[in-house]
């Protein structure tokens, strides 16, 4: 090249290469660290420059970390947004200077949709509202009461806030299902077993544990069992992500069934990274494929469970 790029990448590269700033959320799950993988593979794959920062769950840092992708003229910034609310100061900034913003696996609530390129993601709603059918089915013509407990992602973040709604909007459906409990449990293994104590301690009749991931799942697993009650008999238990973990629970017999949501999303951001360079126009929204596995399914799938 003729420099003039490299010159203004500063620090970001030595070379004609594409630098993309990705602001991760954190590595709060099973499912983050496959995201963070395939994101730093293909990258390589790619010849990508790769400006990666790990937010622990923190707005404030992935605000911080973006403005120090400006600073360095990287050429694209990607993120997942920690929660969806308050970004657009930090997107106006991308935009003044020019750097297009991908949003990644999470979306921001900002009305104005020029502040990003695309937002490549999977429908949390959805993946709520399978959940939700999940549950009506296994109960199709019985009539008893249902008692639910509710595991919830990291306050404020898209999959928590949709995941919640999509899953209320399908058992409303069935007026004997009740959320008897609902708290966050940080999409952590040890916060999800921490609440899921705590919710066997002060409710005796727990039927159903719906869980915004596998991770929290896997946690609350721990604690029933520690509580003398077998996961998956005693107690239903609906998650979502699809780690291999999880898969393996349901082998034993101890999660039900498993909403998938795909964080294997590296390859397409790159190739959309490449395109926004490029000048070529991408779709405003790229959602991603995923399904629904239960435990008949489970130990047929294990084996090529690529996260
Ligand atoms: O945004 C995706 C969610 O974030 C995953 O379902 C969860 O495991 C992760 O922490």
């Amino acid at each position: 090249g003729d420099g003039t790029r490299d010159d203004d990448a500063g620090a970001a590269g030595g070379d004609d290469k594409i630098v993309l700033g990705f602001a991760q959320v954190g590595a709060e799950s099973g499912w983050r660290t496959a995201n963070t993988k395939s994101i730093q593979d293909s990258a390589k794959a790619e010849g990508i420059e790769l400006q990666f920062t790990d937010a622990q769950q923190k707005q404030e840092n992935q605000i911080k970390s973006i403005r120090g992708f400006i600073q360095q003229k990287v050429d694209v910034i990607a993120f997942s947004p920690v929660v969806n609310t308050g970004w657009d100061p930090v997107l106006k900034e991308a935009k003044a200077a020019g750097i297009p913003v991908i949003l990644t696996d999470r979306a921001v609530d900002s009305q104005d949709t020029s502040l990003y390129v695309t937002f490549i993601g999977s429908d949390f709603i959805l993946e709520g509202k399978r959940a939700g059918d999940w549950l009506l089915k296994e109960y199709e013509g019985k009539n008893e009461t249902v008692n639910i407990v509710e595991l919830q992602g990291s306050p404020g973040a898209a999959p928590a806030i949709d995941r919640k709604k999509g899953f209320a909007d399908a058992i409303a459906a069935n007026p004997n299902f009740k959320v008897i409990a609902s708290q966050t449990g940080e999409f952590t293994r040890a916060k999800g077993k921490e609440v899921m104590t705590a919710f066997l301690q002060s409710n005796p009749d727990i039927d159903v544990l719906y869980a915004h991931n596998d991770d929290m799942a896997l946690g609350a697993i721990q604690a029933i069992e520690e509580a003398g009650k077998k996961p998956g008999t005693d107690i239903k238990i609906i998650s979502i992500d699809g780690v291999k973990d999880a898969f393996q629970a349901m082998v034993d017999g101890k999660i039900n069934v498993v909403v998938e949501c795909n964080p294997l999303l590296g390859p397409q951001l790159m190739d959309l990274v490449k395109k926004v360079v490029a000048g070529e126009t991408v779709e405003k929204r790229i959602l991603t494929e995923e399904g629904v596995f239960t435990q008949d399914q489970a130990a047929a799938a294990l084996p090529s469970r690529q996260y």
